[in-house]
C-alpha cells in the first residue's frame, strides 16, 4: 500500500510534467503563425522645426496611424510593446554638415516586440520610406 504522502507527490509530479509538456507545445505551436501586421503612417503636419542654441534639431509632427496589429495577437500573447522610430542617415564624412535635417528623407519604422506567456520572445519592424523634413525651419 502507498502512503497518502506518495500519492500525493506522484499526483503533483505528474501534474507538473503535464504543464511542463503543455508549455512546449504552446510555444511550438504559437511559433507556426507568424504575426503579419500592417501599418500606414500619414505625416499630416509638421508643427515645428527648429535650431535649438546648442546646435540640435527639434521636430515636432502630428501623424495619423492607421496600423493592424491583430496577428500578434494569440491565445499564447501576453505583451506587445509598440513604438514608431524615425530613420535617416546622415552624411559619414562632411562635419560642417553636421545636424541639418532640412530637406532630408526620412523613414519612419514601426518596431514591435512581442512577449508571449511561454516561448521565446521576438521582435520584428516595418519600415516605411519616402517622408521628407521640411526645407526650411518653421
Ligand atoms: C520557429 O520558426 C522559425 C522559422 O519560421 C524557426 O527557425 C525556428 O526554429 C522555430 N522555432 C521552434 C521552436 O520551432
Ligand atoms: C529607408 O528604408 C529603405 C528600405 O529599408 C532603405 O533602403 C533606405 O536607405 C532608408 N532610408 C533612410 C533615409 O534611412
Amino acid at each position: 500500500m502507498h502512503s497518502l504522502g506518495f500519492r500525493v507527490n506522484a499526483l503533483l509530479t505528474l501534474g507538473v510534467t503535464v504543464l511542463a509538456l503543455m508549455c512546449v507545445i504552446a510555444s511550438l505551436s504559437d511559433n507556426l503563425s507568424v504575426p503579419s501586421p500592417s501599418a500606414n503612417v500619414q505625416v499630416l503636419n509638421f508643427n515645428w522645426f527648429q535650431k535649438q542654441s546648442e546646435g540640435n534639431e527639434e521636430v515636432s509632427l502630428t501623424f495619423k496611424i492607421a496600423a493592424d496589429l491583430q496577428s500578434m495577437f494569440t491565445w499564447n500573447t501576453k505583451q506587445v510593446f509598440v513604438f514608431l522610430a524615425a530613420e535617416y542617415e546622415t552624411p559619414k564624412n562632411s562635419l560642417n554638415q553636421g545636424s541639418n535635417l532640412r530637406g532630408k528623407e526620412f523613414n519612419l519604422t514601426l518596431h514591435w516586440h512581442v512577449m508571449p506567456k511561454t516561448g521565446k520572445m521576438f521582435a520584428d519592424k516595418i519600415a516605411m520610406t519616402g517622408y521628407r523634413m521640411p526645407k526650411e525651419y518653421r
